[in-house]
């Protein structure tokens, strides 16, 4: 597997009898941080956002909006933007995107809707990662996109303004490629329509409505279908939920580790991004909600440690759980009997070949795990611990979280290589970790 230079290591100590305890509130929700600020940019007037994740990924495009012309100022735990169209202008420089791959393809159609050039470009996992899904359809919208291989991978280079709206089918199940297309309907001529046989992660429509975007969203079959009007988006007041992508670590951490009791505070737990719960029901872990905001789509997650079992993942859960598999894989390593996770080639294109990677982890300390042609297979080891040993992220956040997850329950010390990558997502899991274990 190629790989991300990255040279930090984490020593991770198993957790011996030390229960996970406490409350606990993830990092600000990195799917609502970049759509955030993009929507904040694109509002005219001055939005405040509170909450927004601390990752690099983020940042990267915090960066991106500044330099398409929104003004930025931050106020403690809060973030003011000065937006709208006709602040906007061309950037003067290349947008570097870092190692997000959901920053590069959502710009790619936020600047679709913008006049002038936009070059994107990101490190060397993002250069591996196909683009030709958001390029394709920005080009049936008539805007200019370019990229290495016609297309198919980054620099991409968007040359915006003249888009016209289009009704499209995504080939992939793909919240960033929905998203990318309605981003570029903003500013396109006539109605967009986005089909979702699959449905995906609602947070562009939910964020969209909310600012006062004439989008709507109807049940179509077992999908959905979303249709939006181009116009005016209105400055506001955005809470950013806890990631349930990054609580779900911790979940997993206290299903598996003896006498844990956790609470893992406002978690978005709305549509598309809950599947880690009820998978993890289904293999008979103890979780209960709690404070259930139907507004916010959050709720308290309650855990407490207990036996697991394998389960079957696959279908149409998939997508409101591919960011979770690497420590659901994890789970399944502790739980009794096999766990299969199907439908789920997506996992290939991720950050690194999250088959490949989560397979590697879980082998290196001793579970017994393959790759399936369209996902993995964990055979479990019915709560048998783990041994030691040394496990390699290749730059990828959440191999990196995952192997520490995995040594909680391991019987000796695991070394985690490349421990640097969790900064993309979750610069303080390492100090979170303590202070659960400290409790
Ligand atoms: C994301 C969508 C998912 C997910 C990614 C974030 C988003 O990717 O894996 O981490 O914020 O829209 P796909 O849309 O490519 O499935």
């Amino acid at each position: 597997m190629s790989e991300v230079a990255t040279d930090k290591q984490l020593v991770v100590e198993p957790a011996g009898g030390r229960p996970l305890t406490g409350r606990l509130r993830a990092p600000g929700d990195k799917s609502v941080s970049h759509r955030s600020l993009l929507i904040a940019a694109r509002a005219a007037g001055r939005s405040r956002i509170r909450g927004l994740s601390n990752g690099e990924d983020v940042r990267h495009t915090l960066e991106a909006v500044v330099a398409l012309g929104a003004g930025v100022e931050r106020a403690g735990a809060e973030l003011y933007v000065e937006g709208g169209p006709g602040r906007l202008h061309e950037p003067e420089a290349v947008i570097d995107v870092g190692n997000s791959g959901t920053g590069i393809r959502l710009l790619a159609g936020f600047t679709a809707a913008l006049d002038g050039m936009t070059v994107l470009q990101g490190d060397s996992s993002v250069a591996r990662r196909p683009m030709d899904r958001v390029v394709v359809p920005l080009r049936l919208m008539g805007v200019q996109v370019d990229g290495r291989e016609d297309g198919k991978f980054p620099p991409l280079v968007v040359r915006g303004g003249k888009a016209r709206a289009i009704d499209y089918t995504p080939t992939v199940a793909s919240a960033q490629v929905k998203s990318a297309v309605l981003f570029a309907g903003l500013g396109a001529e006539g109605v967009t329509t986005v089909h979702e046989p699959v449905p995906t992660r609602a947070h562009t429509e939910e964020m969209l409505a909310a600012a006062g975007g004439e989008i709507s969203v109807d049940d179509e079959g077992n999908g959905r279908r979303i249709t939006l009007r181009p116009g005016a988006l209105r400055a506001g007041e955005i809470d950013v939920p806890a990631d349930p992508s990054q609580a779900a670590f911790w979940a997993v951490a206290a299903c598996l580790t003896p006498g844990s009791d956790l609470v893992l505070e406002d978690v978005y737990v709305g549509r598309g991004r809950a599947g880690f719960i009820d998978v993890l029901r289904r293999m008979g872990a103890r979780i209960e909600l709690a404070g259930e905001d139907p507004v916010r789509h959050t709720a308290d997650i309650h855990v407490a440690s207990g036996p697991l079992r394998g389960t079957d993942v696959g279908g149409a859960e998939v997508p409101s759980l591919i960011d979770e598999i690497p420590v659901l894989a994890v789970a399944a390593a502790f739980a009794e009997g096999p766990t299969r996770f199907s439908d789920a080639a997506e996992l290939k294109v991720k950050e690194t070949d999250r088959v490949a990677s989560t397979v590697e982890l879980l082998q290196a300390l001793g579970a017994r795990a393959e790759p399936a042609p369209d996902g993995l297979v964990v055979h479990g080891g019915a709560g048998r611990p783990l041994k030691g040993g040394t496990v390699e992220s290749y730059g990828d956040h959440r191999i990196a979280m995952a192997g520490a997850v995995a040594a909680l329950g391991a019987d000796a010390p695991v070394t985690v290589n490349g421990w640097d990558a969790t900064a993309t997502s979750y610069p303080g899991f390492e100090e979170d970790l303590r202070a659960c274990l400290r409790r």
